[in-house]
């Protein structure tokens, strides 16, 4: 669904040159949760609008279906970091997951439908008529993800999307994703700089290197599908599979060349 190749990222301007993102190879199958996952700074929102066309990579290639990505493909939707200024404060909670749609050029009947439905998937049925700032961090991050899901996009890119709410409220957004992701069967890349949440969420880690980044390490999350909070994360399997990303970020901050090669045991 998704293939980024030989994606490199170097920011130039005012006398100044940032390579944030030196070489990246990956992709990403139709129907698959990826959490890519690096220290901060090194270069996972450059990344992420790399793929979702919103900035033009200095080398290298992304394909959405087989199709360059050549600024923001109809199939993308995004959620950001920062939820205060991704929705937008003068309009209801409801215009906001609306508006992407009018620009989709769908009816009025359809979108009313698809509002309805997205805001009844992340439990805010009743907030289409509040507006954002009536309402907590943890919500106006649940409008956010609505207003993706209500989009339909092939592909959902979020960008830290729990980084700034509590962390009950942080767990709760982990599982509503979990929970979309299998009744929807879509494509999500997911990036965060926290490991253990790489791992609960994802099915495949991709890990990081510290900028200019590579890729360090791809790991297969081999955790049951149906994961809850309060088990998954006391499973041995569980604290293997972080300890193991740990050692690989670990090592990318030293700059150890190369990956650690303490082999990761099979689950038996
Ligand atoms: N617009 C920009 N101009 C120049 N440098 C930038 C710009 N955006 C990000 N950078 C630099 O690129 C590197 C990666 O940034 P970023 O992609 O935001 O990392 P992350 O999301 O992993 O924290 C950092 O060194 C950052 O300072
Ligand atoms: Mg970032």
């Amino acid at each position: 669904m998704l293939d980024v190749r030989g994606l490199k990222k170097v920011y130039e301007g005012s006398g100044r040159r940032v390579e944030a993102v030196r070489d990246l190879t990956f992709s990403v199958a139709a129907g698959e949760l990826v959490c890519l996952v690096g220290p901060s700074g090194c270069g996972k929102t450059t990344l992420l609008r790399c793929v979702g066309g919103l900035l033009r990579p200095t080398a290298g290639e992304v394909l959405l279906a087989g199709r360059k990505v050549d600024g923001p493909p109809p199939g993308m939707a995004f959620v950001f970091q920062e939820y205060g200024r991704s929705l937008f404060p003068w309009m209801r909670v409801g215009e906001n997951v609306e508006l992407p749609l009018r620009r989709k050029g769908l009816g009025k009947a359809r979108r009313r439908e698809l509002v309805a439905d997205a805001l009844g998937s992340v439990g805010l049925a009743d907030a289409a008529g509040a507006y954002p700032w009536q309402l907590s961090g943890g919500m106006q991050q649940r409008v956010a993800i609505a207003r993706a899901l209500a989009y339909e996009p092939e592909v959902l890119l979020m960008d830290e999307p729990f980084a700034a709410v509590d962390a009950q409220t942080r767990a709760d957004l982990e599982d509503l994703v979990r929970r979309l992701w299998r009744e929807r069967s879509m494509t999500i890349l997911f990036v965060t700089h926290d490991i253990d949440e790489a791992v609960y969420l994802g099915e495949r880690v991709v890990v990081l290197s510290a900028s200019p980044t590579v890729v360090r390490e791809q790991l297969k999350v081999d955790l049951p599908h149906g994961r809850d909070q309060v088990h998954t994360r006391v499973a041995p399997r569980f604290a293997e599979l972080r300890t193991r990303v740990y050692e690989q970020i670990q090592a990318a901050k030293r700059g150890t060349e190369r990956p650690v090669k303490s082999p990761l045991p099979r689950q038996g």
